[in-house]
């Protein structure tokens, strides 16, 4: 699809509804959808985008609270889930998603922001293999799909990364 004027901004709780019916169409099944309910339940979306595309919400990305083993302090957060509605995808709304995401994440003061998901797209972004970082997904080996932008940390140090308990159900 051709690339269209586009706004991102933050989500309303109006949005709800057509957050989850755009990222299930994304995903083609409801799991990502029903985990974003879990986030939003449990009051634990940290921060969150939306793209709109002629007044119509197409594309929805979110920060969650995540913890490490050894413990670190400071804003810890995962990305997850990115959705762009299957007819607005490869127009660039995903990245300008969330290049607004990480900015208002440093704007936080992250620490450290993970990711799960497809290497080459999240190293444009600046996320890098966890493990060359020494930090990994405590959860199960993902390889170079786990990947992390680190501020101020001591790579030398192993550490496991545990998402919110919101994301239980789906890992
Ligand atoms: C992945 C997703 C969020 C990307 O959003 P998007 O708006 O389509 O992507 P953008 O337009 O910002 O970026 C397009 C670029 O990313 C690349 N890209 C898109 N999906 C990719 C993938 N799965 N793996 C690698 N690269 C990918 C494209 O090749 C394109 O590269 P180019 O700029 O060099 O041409 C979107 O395709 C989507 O919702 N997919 C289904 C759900 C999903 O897989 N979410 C991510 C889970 S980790």
């Amino acid at each position: 699809m051709e690339a269209r004027p586009y706004n991102i901004r933050d989500v309303r709780d109006a949005d709800h509804d057509r957050v989850c019916a755009v990222v299930t169409a994304a995903f083609g099944q409801e799991d990502e959808a029903a985990l974003t309910q879990r986030l939003w339940a449990a009051a634990a979306v940290t921060i969150e985008r939306l793209a709109v595309v002629d007044g119509e919400i197409v594309g929805y990305c979110a920060f969650s609270p995540i913890t490490c083993t050894p413990k670190l302090d400071g804003v810890l957060l995962g990305l997850a889930p990115v959705a762009v509605a299957p007819d607005h995808q490869q127009t660039g709304l995903g990245s300008a998603m969330i290049e607004d995401g990480l900015m208002a994440c440093r704007e936080q003061g992250a620490r450290l922001i993970a990711v799960l998901g497809h290497p080459q797209y999240y190293a444009r972004f600046g996320f890098e293999p966890g493990a060359a970082k020494n930090i990994r997904w405590a959860e199960r080996d993902a390889g170079d799909a786990f990947r992390v932008i680190l501020d101020d940390i001591n790579a030398n140090e192993p550490r496991l990364v545990h998402y919110h308990p919101a994301f239980d159900a789906v890992s």
